[in-house]
């Protein structure tokens, strides 16, 4: 027997991938926005989409700079994360408040990158899209980067990469054993 939900939860049933930390700058102002909407749309040329509201400050730099970070904490940063996700870079420098390291980008000139996240993904805007309450902002990547022993053959290394997986509202996990199906 199938219930029905709300359809705000609706989301929840698709999208319980890792939550990321996206970091953008532009001047004087930078920010750091826990994401936990975000997809990868193209093989050629790398693209991926994140789901950024409207209202968030991050929206403003994002759009002005062109360019975003998309960082992967692990759990480590579960503490790191939260707080990113729950202040926002207009009132405060969100760096300094979750005692993150800001590092320059390898190809990009604003955004920073941040040093204890585990992998990096540079990006450059290439289009943006107004959908409801959200911008979906399409990056370009432009450099990859990775913590060396957590990837193995193309993937986050099995059961050691200790990436953040988000159910929703306050419930996140941490990752399992993996299967690698034939
Ligand atoms: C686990 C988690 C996931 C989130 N996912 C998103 C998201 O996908 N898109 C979004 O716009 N905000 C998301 N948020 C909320 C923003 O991170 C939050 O509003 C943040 O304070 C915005 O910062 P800013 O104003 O400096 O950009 C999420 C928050 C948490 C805790």
């Amino acid at each position: 027997m199938k219930i029905e939900i709300p359809l705000a939860q609706a989301n929840r049933l698709i999208n319980s991938g890792n939550v990321v930390l996206v970091s953008s700058a532009w001047q004087d102002r930078r920010s750091i926005i826990t994401i936990a909407w975000h997809c990868p749309v193209s093989f050629k040329p790398p693209v991926l989409a994140i789901a950024v509201g409207k209202t968030r400050f991050s929206a403003e730099l994002i759009e002005r700079s062109g360019e975003f970070v998309v960082n992967i904490p692990d759990w480590n940063l579960v503490d790191a994360m939260l707080y990113c996700g729950t202040r926002s870079g207009r009132d405060e420098d969100k760096f300094a408040g979750a005692k993150l390291t800001p590092e320059k980008a390898v190809k990009l000139l604003r955004a920073p990158k941040i040093r204890e996240c585990i992998g990096a993904l540079e990006c450059s805007v290439i289009d943006r899209v107004e959908i409801g309450d959200h911008y979906l902002f399409f990056g370009e990547v432009i450099y990859a980067e990775v913590e060396e022993g957590l990837w193995d053959n193309g993937t986050w290394k099995p059961e050691t990469a200790q990436l953040i997986y988000h159910l929703g509202g306050n419930r996140f996990m941490k990752p399992g054993p993996v299967s690698e199906v034939k």
